[in-house]
């Protein structure tokens, strides 16, 4: 049996959980800083990595706490080690490094794609079978990942520009709603009519690549319609969006996340009918929305998996599977791990 510690501190998310053989919960502690960042409209690095030292010692404790169990029981400490914001990335890094060197314990780095996969192993039963597809979309990666066992991981697509999540933030932000745009695009889509607006598909040929800032300036163009006079200095930008009244903020918000779901529906469900997966996996923040579950559950060729909802947007519980099926391979880290602001999670091929 593993107890493993996972930690993740890679955005403006300070995570640790205690989870036992990869798959059982025996604690998971988010501390957000949304309400921090919620002003700025964004997450401002340098307040991320300082709120993340505020809260990391007490967040760990309190995983310890609400698993009942005392350090001694630890199998492993697990920590993400990138992507993501180097200075918030930092913070994590050491603590799983000071905490691994005096408890004697192994010390497992994860790549943040590969945490958000095993999302899918957590308290699922059956497990999701191989080999598998998996689409992770999030604040930060929109990726089409094919996965033959435990950490063998080859990149089948990506996006060329924002990540899906991106796109929702700043789709959001560009409607007038409250950060993070996910979250808010799907609450204003349910009074809205998806086939209102037309917007573009960008469905690349035959890849398995994304691309959506052709969506993302298209609502751009939609909205400034909508501007008493758009031709003033003050027009609206994606840089600087302004409030504008009588928007048809439900339609647009309907139409928008109607475009994006469709392109990452119709290229998951092509791989893994393609490829000859035995599962498709969805993983990453925007997992969340449930008009991406809806559409991949009814659309996909093979059984779908997808992780609870609280396991979707960053955690520390998804970060202490990864950490149990690495353990199990025999893939520790050295004293030297160092954090990896950027990085792709596996070679491209297919
Ligand atoms: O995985 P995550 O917490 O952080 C990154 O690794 O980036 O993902 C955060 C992203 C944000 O862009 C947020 O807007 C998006 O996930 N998100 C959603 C929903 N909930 C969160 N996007 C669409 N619909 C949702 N319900
Ligand atoms: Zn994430």
């Amino acid at each position: 049996m593993t107890l493993i510690l996972g930690i993740e501190t890679s955005c403006d998310e300070t995570a640790a959980s205690v989870v036992e053989d990869g798959r059982a919960l025996r604690s998971s502690v988010v501390a957000s800083q949304i309400d921090i960042h919620r002003r700025f409209g964004g997450v401002f690095p340098e307040v991320a990595s300082r709120q993340h030292m505020l809260s990391i010692t007490p967040v760990i404790r309190q995983a310890l706490a609400d698993a009942g169990i005392e350090w001694a029981a630890l199998s492993a400490v697990a920590v993400t080690y990138g992507p993501g914001l180097a200075g918030s990335l930092l913070v994590g890094v050491n603590a799983a490094k000071g905490l691994a060197f005096s408890l004697g314990l192994p010390l497992v780095g994860i790549h943040h794609v590969e945490a958000h996969i095993y999302a899918n192993w957590l308290g699922q039963d059956p497990e999701p079978e191989f080999p598998l597809v998996c689409l992770i979309v999030s604040g930060g990666h929109s990726e089409l990942v094919w996965m033959a066992g435990h950490g063998q991981f080859r990149r089948l697509g990506g996006t060329l520009d924002d990540a899906a999540g991106e796109a929702f933030d700043k789709v959001g932000r560009l409607l007038g709603l409250p950060y993070p745009g996910g979250p808010s695009i799907q609450q204003a889509a349910i009074d809205g009519n998806p086939a209102a607006f037309k917007l573009p598909r960008a469905w690349l040929g035959d890849s398995y690549d994304f691309s959506f800032s052709g969506v993302k300036t298209a609502v751009l163009h939609a909205v400034r319609k909508y501007q008493p006079d758009p031709d003033k200095a003050h027009a609206v930008s994606l840089q600087a969006p302004a409030v504008v009244r009588d928007l048809p903020v439900a339609n647009l918000a309907a139409s928008f996340q109607a475009a994006v779901v469709d392109v990452l529906v119709a290229k998951a469900c092509r791989a893994a009918g393609q490829l000859g997966a035995r599962t498709l996996l969805l993983a990453g923040g925007v997992a969340a929305n449930d008009s991406l579950r809806s559409a991949i559950m009814r659309q996909s060729p093979v059984p779908v998996r997808v992780p609870a909802l609280e396991h979707c947007t960053d955690n520390a519980a998804m970060v202490a599977s990864a950490g149990h099926f690495r353990l199990q391979a025999g893939t520790t880290a050295g004293w030297d791990l160092d954090v990896v602001p950027s990085q792709a999670l596996a070679p491209a091929g297919q």
